[in-house]
């Protein structure tokens, strides 16, 4: 079993992110030899405090809270009572919390952690393929409010970030399929680090076939730690990972959070970023349609063309990196991506038009 270790540079020192397979059985002493706290306290949801908290709980020796499943959970009102559970377990400066979950429960734990006595150590132990390659590194914590997603954190890296890839064997396909798209949205980054072991395992993974999925989780974990070891507080770099975002979180947020999972929306929004860079020159025709037609393995997802442009407009306008009524993206070019392009709202119409008349089972090439 050979564990590759990938080192993120941060303000507070570096740590590593650990890929090894069937790891979960027994990490404790992993676990222990990372951090200095003198006690762990477990945190997971209800899902995953089942299938794998529990056990990692038993293995440590430590209280397991579970908290209720999915983003609804991801507010201040579960932070509290996850710091009122901290502080009943009689938690100490010097303890550590373990956080066993999607990126749902390494956001709020680690959120956690931050703000508890003033900062506890912790650790991550992603469960789903997006926390692996996304949430869990980086140090980004918090929580959403009713105004919007990730409103209130904090940065606080973690000591250690834990990845079985072992654990994807229970996640749900779609699910699975979302994270894919951010290993995508990875590779465009950093085609360099990714593309070969993306065309390697892809589609196999897409099929929900896990053998060989340390290597491309692997390599997409370099992308994300070489992108926040550059930038951690998304002063200017770090922005690159907002890759099909722009589009991705309105959708996401014109519908209440309910039609795309993460992924879906973002896998659309990384289609009119290819072909808003394709319009503009950055890429060549061919080249758009080599992404394009890679992503077509994670499809279907659920259509745009029940979601209006007039709802998608409203919530593109909030979006942080608006400014004066153009928006800014971040645009793939040959070998990585353009920074801060300013994009009218028309031309952002036009695209979303192109994008609501794909048919249902249509090829995602002949946007191009
Ligand atoms: N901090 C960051 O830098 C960062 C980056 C990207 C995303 N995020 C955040 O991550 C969150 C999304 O994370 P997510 O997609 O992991 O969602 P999630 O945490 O809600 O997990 C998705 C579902 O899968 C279940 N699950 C998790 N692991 C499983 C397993 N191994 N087997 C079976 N079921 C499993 C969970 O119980 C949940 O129902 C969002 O809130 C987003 O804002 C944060
Ligand atoms: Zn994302």
């Amino acid at each position: 079993m050979t564990v590759q270790r990938i080192e993120v540079a941060s303000s507070t020192g570096s740590y590593g992110v650990l890929v090894e397979q069937g790891s979960l059985s027994d990490l404790a002493g992993r676990i222990r030899g990372a951090t200095r706290a003198s006690r762990f306290l477990v945190v997971s949801d209800t899902r995953v405090g089942r299938l794998y908290g529990a056990g990692l709980a038993q293995q440590l020796g430590a209280p397991l809270l579970e908290l209720p499943e999915g983003e609804q959970a991801k507010n201040l009102a579960t932070l509290g009572e996850l710091v009122d559970w901290l502080v009943e377990q009689g938690v100490e400066r010097d303890h550590g919390v373990v956080a066993v979950g999607g990126g749902v429960v390494t956001d709020i734990a680690g959120f956690a952690a931050a703000v508890t006595l003033r900062g506890l150590h912790w650790v991550a132990v992603p469960t789903t393929l997006l926390g692996m390659v996304d949430a869990a590194i980086g140090g980004k914590t918090g929580v959403d409010l009713a105004a919007g997603k990730n409103l209130v954190g904090c940065f606080w890296p973690p000591e250690l970030v834990l990845v079985d890839p072992e654990v994807l064997a229970t996640l749900d396909r779609r699910q699975l399929r979302s994270g894919l798209m951010e290993v995508l949205k990875a590779a465009i980054i950093s085609p360099f680090l990714l593309e070969d072991a993306l065309d390697q395992r892809f589609v196999a993974m897409a099929g929900g076939e896990l053998d060989g999925a340390a290597q491309l989780i692997e390599q997409a974990v370099r992308v994300k730690a070489e992108v926040v070891s550059a930038d951690e507080r998304e002063e200017g770099s770090r922005a690159a990972m907002n890759l099909g975002h722009t589009l991705g979180h309105a959708l996401e947020a014109a519908t209440g959070y309910r039609l795309f999972l993460h992924g879906e929306a973002v896998g659309w929004g990384l289609l009119a970023a290819l072909r808003l860079a394709r319009d503009r020159g950055f890429l060549a025709t061919d080249e758009a349609m080599r992404w394009a037609a890679r992503m077509q393995v994670l499809a279907p997802f659920p259509p745009v063309s029940q979601v209006s442009w007039d709802d998608v407009l409203a919530f593109l306008s909030r979006d942080k990196k608006r400014s004066g009524g153009v928006v800014r993206w971040v645009l793939p070019r040959p070998g990585g991506v353009a920074l801060g392009v300013e994009v009218s709202e028309v031309e952002v119409a036009g695209v979303y038009r192109e994008l609501q008349a794909l048919p249902a089972s249509g090829q995602f090439t002949s946007l191009f």
